[in-house]
């Protein structure tokens, strides 16, 4: 089974639109795609915009929001302190319980976290430790702009120590005047510094056409990267 967590360097820099991009284009490809975002905050369950609701199209999901975004926080702020504010402690079991339930009978499975790698979710564990024991390779998604190279290196260096397998850097081209010089060469920097696959995701005509960003997708290279098998070190 495929297993993926995608996380970015900051909030607002496309985890969504690349979760969503790679569930629709996956489930184009004929695999059975779970598209799940655990806990969302800054939301309410029934809201059709949130990013579980987005991903669930996506995946053509049929189970309900329940199962594949099962934990909504009303505050738009870290998990841990969502839950907080909101006197509901999240249980990590249950959760733990909630992503396998979602995985079960499907060849893929997408998990979309919040903000960064190291967003609190209890004073103990932050997503890197979920993703860990989640057994998800990660993807990273990052704004192609000036901050990118220090940004994605950051978020390696805390995927690696976490032990986790960086299957791919999305560099995602929200936004810019076009005089940003540093736009044409982030991606071959990070690649020869970090040793990690690079796709570069252009800006998308619009955001709510799936098959349009499945297609972007798929000629970034991205699901050729996630559909294939992880590359298993050499034995020593
Ligand atoms: N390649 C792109 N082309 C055009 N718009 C984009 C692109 N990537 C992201 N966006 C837009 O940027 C905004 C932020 O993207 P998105 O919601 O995917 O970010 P996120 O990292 O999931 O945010 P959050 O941390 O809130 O979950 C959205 O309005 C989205 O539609
Ligand atoms: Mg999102």
């Amino acid at each position: 089974m495929i297993r993926i967590g995608v996380t970015g360097t900051d909030t607002g820099v496309g985890k969504t639109l690349v979760t969503a991009a790679l569930a629709a284009a996956l489930t184009r490809r004929g695999f059975r795609v779970a598209a799940v975002k655990p806990i969302e905050t800054g939301c309410e369950f029934d809201d059709p915009n949130r990013d579980g609701a987005r991903l669930a199209r996506a995946a053509n999901e049929t189970r309900g929001l329940a199962v594949v975004a099962p934990l909504t926080f009303q505050e738009p702020v870290a998990p841990m302190l969502a839950a907080e504010l909101a006197a509901r402690p999240i249980d990590l079991d249950a959760l733990d319980r909630a992503v396998e339930k979602a995985a079960e009978d499907c060849d893929v499975l997408l998990l979309e976290g919040a903000g960064g790698l190291f967003v609190p979710i209890t004073a103990a564990v932050s997503y890197a430790e979920l993703f860990a024991r989640w057994s998800l390779d990660v993807v990273i998604v990052a704004v192609n702009r000036l901050g990118a190279i220090n940004h994605v290196r950051l978020t390696i260096a805390a995927a690696r120590a976490a032990g986790l397998t960086v299957r791919a850097v999305v560099l995602n081209q929200i936004g810019g005047d076009g005089s940003d010089r540093s736009v044409g060469d982030n991606a071959r920097l990070i690649a020869l510094l970090e040793h990690v696959p690079i796709v570069q995701l252009p800006r998308a005509p619009t955001v709510d056409d799936l098959a349009v960003a499945a297609n972007l997708v798929e000629r970034s290279g991205l699901v050729d990267l996630i559909a294939a098998p992880a590359a298993v070190p050499p034995s020593v």
